[in-house]
């Protein structure tokens, strides 16, 4: 099959990529465009390891056509990053030791992100169901819960950083 150009919006920028038909968005952001903040646990759709934002959603990125992309909003853990320091997600997560080889984490995040855009407040039981296709090997998720409980206070409590 003959390389395709696909154009979509990756963390905020136009980006056209030469592909060849079905390669997957894990494969053209990590190996072409070299974003390897998205991981490649699994690559079945079965770690979460890879979750990107696709127009706010999460979505394994491993199981995605970059064809499925084409004119779409992608926004990987890259996109929220800034350039000095760390989102308040990445903070949380950082203090609340929810971190440990990391290879989670990234997509961990991603999830963390949509969440609390759709519900600002998620009690423990919406946050261990948000992330229930995400799997940790190292924490035992009760420091992601909290970091994620975290986050939400850092985003949306007592008037603070949105
Ligand atoms: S690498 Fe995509 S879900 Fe595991
Ligand atoms: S911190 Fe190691 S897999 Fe989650």
């Amino acid at each position: 099959m003959k390389p395709k150009i696909v154009s979509f919006t990756l963390n905020g920028r136009p980006v056209d990529v030469m592909v060849r038909p079905m390669t997957t968005l894990q494969n053209v952001l990590r190996r072409q465009l070299e974003l390897t903040a998205t991981k490649a646990g699994c690559r079945q759709g079965s770690c979460g390891s890879c979750t990107v934002l696709v127009n706010g959603e999460p979505m394994a990125a491993c199981l995605l056509p970059i064809e499925d992309v084409e004119g779409q909003e992608v926004l990987t853990l890259e996109g929220i990053t800034p350039l000095h320091g760390l989102h308040p997600i990445q903070e949380a997560f950082f203090e609340n030791f929810a971190v440990q080889c990391g290879y989670c984490t990234p997509g961990m995040i991603m999830v963390t992100k949509a969440l609390l855009e759709r519900e600002p407040r998620p009690d423990e039981a919406t946050i261990r169901e948000a992330l229930s296709g995400n799997l940790c090997r190292c924490t035992g998720y009760q420091a992601i819960v909290q970091a994620v409980t975290d986050a939400a206070d850092r985003l949306h409590g007592n008037g603070g950083v949105s």
